[in-house]
């Protein structure tokens, strides 16, 4: 059976991923392509649908980017948002403009069209998340306006014949209230898509994919027990198999304990057969990071400092051909890997690889996933549930949640505060309901008075936040009888720490992570 495929071409706009991700939603197959990929390519592709991103230029600039007017000329159904709209009309002969106010924000649509395939079942007034400085001034011939708002007369039009869809607002954000449904409306009623993708499609297809790539290489994975890369490596050894390698490096940077953890779950006396090897390597990293204060500083360091273990440990193996990684996709737009959008902070297992690579090539087989897919795709794979949520951990470990220099005593801090708060979350039954959560070391000593004695110990800091894709997220609303509970345990059970901390931070402008 051909599976089928709506490709969304990326022209820089925030949202990219999330267009992609509401089409999976739909049950839908949707992969992203930067908007430079040849006509040819999406010809032989043949995808049902494509779908144009926002993106910050304007398309009458004669630098901005564009595409040949053959795309939408193809017979298969084109939806343009925001900058893909603006596009879209001024590539058929509409107009495109600046007015003289721009529209940001919760917006009222009226809908002139009730009857467009793309509104069925929506209301004839239905806030939108508009967020634009340019505008449509004309439509390009063959098309009608279905849609505007007090400021915009083009909020939506189209060509139906041709299937052709411009929409000036952004369906994919949750603040367009009927959004999920006009995509929905998109894929099944105008591309006519069967809707029947789920994640072991998603799971199958990967395993396809793989084989086909990997052929009878050898495969080496870097295997830390966080979600993403257990999933991946369940993932790829379903795939080859026994040609599969895992390598778990204890770069000292753990939570309490999660070496023997890990070691209990993958490795040898566990469920699953995945050649895996442990390489206790955390005195390489203390040595490496003594004096490091800088966070970016950090993260190349312990990043640059995993390859060369694992290079060692691949030249003990023998060659290898491929390293899996476990990169999700809010990893690769933060380092700046998403397409056209801008670099927020290197994740250390993306990109920046050392000149020295002894790997014919990267795998990363959940890019394009967000977390809760991931958690998805791992379900399907039989991986138990209590892993599949286990709340994800930071390849650079501890070192992200120590701020200033990374000692093996602020390690040790760090770890035992951080399970004796993991322990009352889950003793409070709070598990499921945050999430992300842990204990974080400042850099910050104070005075302090204990036992008649004066203290200058450090302060650890708590964090819980609720997510739901791990971009934006708001400080959790934890009981307070449970933080109290947990200050008093971690001033009492952990030497070296005198004051305890709720961060209340959202993200923005907070990232989840305390580095
Ligand atoms: P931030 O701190 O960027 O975190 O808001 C977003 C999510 O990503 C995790 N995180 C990382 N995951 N390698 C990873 O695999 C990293 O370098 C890294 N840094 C942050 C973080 O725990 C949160 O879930």
């Amino acid at each position: 059976m051909k599976r089928e495929l709506v490709i969304v071409l990326d022209f820089g706009g925030q949202y990219n991923q999330l267009v992609a991700r509401r089409v999976r939603e739909c049950n839908v197959y949707c992969e992203i392509y930067s908007y430079k990929i040849d006509i040819e390519k999406i010809k032989e592709m043949n995808p049902k649908g494509i779908i144009l991103t926002g993106g910050p230029n304007s398309c009458y600039d004669p630098d901005s980017p564009t595409y040949s007017r053959e795309l939408f000329e193809l017979g298969i159904p084109v939806l343009g948002l925001c900058y893909g709209a603006q596009l879209m009309m001024h590539v058929l002969g509409g107009k495109v403009a600046r007015p003289d106010v721009g529209e940001y924000g919760k917006t009222e649509v009226l809908i002139d069209k009730p009857s467009s395939k793309i509104f069925e079942n929506v209301p004839e007034k239905t806030i939108c998340w508009m967020s634009h400085t340019d505008a449509i001034f004309q439509i390009a011939s063959g098309f009608e306006i279905t849609a505007h708002t007090a400021d915009c007369p083009v909020a939506a039009a189209e060509n139906e014949q041709e299937g052709l869809y411009a929409i000036q607002y952004h369906p994919e954000v949750l603040h367009t209230a009927e959004g999920t449904k006009m995509l929905s409306n998109f894929v099944l009623k105008v591309c006519g898509c069967a809707g029947d993708w789920r994640m072991d499609s998603f799971v199958e297809e990967s395993v396809k994919q793989i084989r086909e790539k990997v052929g009878d290489g050898k495969v080496l994975c870097a295997l830390s027990g966080g979600v993403d890369s257990s999933v991946a490596a369940v993932l790829l050894s379903k795939a080859v198999g026994a040609q599969l390698t895992c390598v778990f490096v204890d770069h000292g940077l753990l939570r309490k304990n999660e070496g023997d953890e890990v070691e209990a779950v993958f490795g040898p006396k566990g469920a699953y057969d995945l050649n895996f090897i442990r390489v206790n390597a955390q005195q390489r990293f203390y040595d490496k990071l003594a004096g490091v204060s800088e966070p970016e500083k950090k993260r190349k360091i312990i990043g640059e400092e995993f390859i060369r273990v694992f290079e060692e440990e691949a030249k003990e193996i023998g060659a290898i051909d491929f390293l899996v990684q476990g990169t999700i996709y809010p990893d690769v737009v933060e380092s700046g890997l998403g397409g056209e959008s801008a670099v927020i902070k290197s994740h250390h297992n993306v990109g920046g690889l050392p000149d020295y690579v002894d790997f014919k090539e990267i795998i990363e087989p959940l890019r394009d996933l967000f977390k809760d897919e991931v958690r998805k795709a791992g379900l399907e794979l039989g991986i138990p549930e209590y892993l599949v949520y286990r709340q994800p951990f930071p390849g650079p470990g501890l070192g992200v949640r120590i701020i200033g220099e990374v000692t093996e005593k602020k390690v040790r801090i760090v770890q035992d505060a951080d399970a004796i708060y993991r322990e009352e979350i889950e003793k409070a039954g709070l598990t499921r309901g945050i999430g992300q959560y842990f204990a974080a070391l400042t850099n910050m000593q104070s005075v302090g008075v204990m036992g008649d004695e004066r203290t200058y110990d450090y302060a650890v800091a708590l964090r819980a936040v609720n997510t739901i894709d791990f971009m934006t997220a708001e400080a959790a609303d934890v009981p307070y009888a449970v933080l109290q509970k947990v200050m008093s345990r971690i001033i009492n059970e952990v030497k070296g720490v005198n004051r305890v901390l709720y961060d209340l931070t959202s993200k923005p402008p907070g990232t989840i992570e305390f580095e």
